[in-house]
């Protein structure tokens, strides 16, 4: 019998919530640094991860934003990527649908094309070195206006055939999906795919938002949809994917504990949850140990794990061909692995 992690180790998953920017190890963010001439505000490495203590999500995006000041090249971009698919692979990953945002850098000078260009040569590298697939969603930042959001969904028109689809993150509270309803209407005329965070921090209404208004493909994060009855029949009757983030929950305080965390009440409920790492440098774990210290937090069972696995690739922007052998591989994983 094998112990958990090594089944979890072995057992292919995708992973659907991955901020690429929020995967740059305070290692990298040195190197990065030294390589473009930037001084950090910090003395050393122990000294970024120190800083590291969050008691909400704003507290952490104001760092997360302050990192991402050291990526300046495609090569930055493309050597950040690949750092994570790399760490990733070993995780037993197949399949990762990855978030960046533009504005971030965009707003700092950047041309549009840096970040993507570099994102999309890592994403094939690791495809050819790795046999892990991607796709590229881009991310609006809703604490910005909803004009900025156009702007920058005009600057991906010549990229549209590369990016899956667009997505919303930043600071929740006070910033609805419905001040996203025109923009997300024209990504919809243009062929993408929708997703929005939405019940990270924010309440119940504005998951119902993303459903109703956006008409998101799949909901990031999804805790606090719990709090209303018609919601859960409504997330569970319509088999919508939750993008959860067990370890950003507890580090951005949305849990007090793992032992709380809703994942489990989530599948009991038959809501289609997954499991994923959000920002993995900044919150301690990629996304083997989400799925481990979830797992025993949560007394997860096989069965529960194997259901996560599924769900993480039938909620996936694959097509239904490509889902169809994953999910044959791990059912082939489960009866050989009982
Ligand atoms: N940007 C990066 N990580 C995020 C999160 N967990 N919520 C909202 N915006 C984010
Ligand atoms: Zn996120």
């Amino acid at each position: 019998m094998t112990t958990d992690a090594q089944f979890i180790a072995g057992l292919p998953k995708a992973e659907l919530h991955l901020h690429i920017e929020g995967s740059l190890e305070p290692e990298l963010m040195f190197a990065l640094a030294r390589r473009n001439r930037i001084t950090l505000p910090f003395a050393s490495v122990e000294a970024v991860r120190a800083a590291y203590a969050f008691s909400n999500l704003q507290d952490f995006l104001d760092i997360y934003y302050q990192g991402a000041g050291v990526l300046l090249t495609e090569q930055d971009f493309h050597d950040l990527a690949m750092a994570y698919f790399r760490r990733v692979s070993a995780d037993g990953c197949r399949h990762v649908e990855l978030f960046f945002d533009p504005q971030t850098h965009t707003d700092r000078g950047l041309p549009f094309s840096v970040a993507i260009d570099g994102l999309l040569a890592g994403m094939a590298e690791a495809q050819a070195s790795l046999g892990i697939t991607s796709k590229l969603i881009l991310c609006f930042l809703r604490h910005l206006d909803e004009d900025a959001a156009f702007a920058t969904l005009k600057a991906a028109t010549p990229y549209l055939g590369q990016i899956a689809g667009v997505g919303l993150d930043s600071s929740e509270l006070g910033h609805p999906p419905s001040k996203f309803a025109r923009v997300y209407r024209e990504a919809r005329a243009r062929g993408l795919k929708l997703v929005a965070h939405a019940g990270e921090e924010g309440p119940p209404e504005y998951v119902w938002e993303a459903l109703d208004v956006l008409g998101v493909d799949r909901i990031d994060h999804g805790n606090r949809a719990l709090e209303d009855q018609g919601l859960i029949t409504r997330l569970a009757g319509s088999g919508m994917t939750l993008t959860v983030c067990p370890l950003s929950n507890l580090k951005l305080c949305v849990v007090d504990d793992l032992k709380a965390h809703p994942l489990k009440r989530m599948l009991d409920l038959g809501i289609h949850a997954t499991i994923n790492s959000d920002d993995p440098a900044y919150f301690g774990g990629y996304l083997g140990e989400n799925w481990t210290q979830t797992a025993k937090a949560l007394k997860l069972s096989r069965a529960e794990l194997v259901t996560l696995a599924r769900n993480s690739f039938a909620g996936s922007f694959l097509t239904p061909a490509e889902v169809a052998t994953h999910l044959a591989a791990i059912d082939a994983y489960a009866v050989a692995n009982p």
